[in-house]
């Protein structure tokens, strides 16, 4: 079997391996939309909170890596941007209690609390507009930028609104 001659690109590597992350807390969240749709007169209590222990664990994984291995990456070669980083640590921060918050209401209501069924699923649906918003931003500007390298260089007019 012939072996790949190319040489390991850490960089490459390791923003595969947090896109990895960014894609299963996506599909995380898809499941366990697809568990709460069926509130108030079917859930599956154990499948709801299997998904969010695991939503949390990989989204702390996700948190771990981008701010070990990419934030500090951008915040030497893109000094512009270090109120961002801030604001998407703070984000990491929020996202984690509220999926903290998700699980102890999920665990509630397999525990018979079935009076909050509408609270519960209003408290997982806020999760996913903030997780999703933040996840896209992520994939769609944090990662090409670690990508580019350490010699790219910021272009604030990537940013600026454009027709689709
Ligand atoms: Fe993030």
């Amino acid at each position: 079997m012939p072996v790949s001659s190319k040489p390991p690109n850490p960089i490459e590597e390791r923003a595969t391996a947090i896109d990895i992350c960014l894609g299963n807390q996506l599909e995380l969240c898809r499941r366990l939309e697809t568990l709460v749709d069926a509130l108030p007169f079917r859930f599956d209590t154990l499948a709801a909170t299997l998904l969010a222990e695991r939503l949390r664990s990989t989204m702390q994984m996700s948190h771990h890596l981008e701010e070990t291995i990419i934030f500090p990456a951008l915040s030497t070669c893109h000094p512009e941007i270090h109120g961002m980083l801030d604001r998407l640590r703070e984000e990491h921060l929020e996202d984690q209690d509220q999926t903290r918050d998700v699980q102890d209401a999920v665990g509630a209501f397999a525990l018979g609390n079935r009076g909050e069924a509408e609270a519960v699923g209003y408290m997982v649906r806020c999760l996913f507009v903030s997780l999703r918003r933040h996840l896209a931003h992520d994939r769609e500007y944090i990662l090409p930028l670690y990508r580019k390298g350490p010699t790219s260089r910021f272009n604030p007019e990537s940013l600026r609104f454009r027709e689709p």
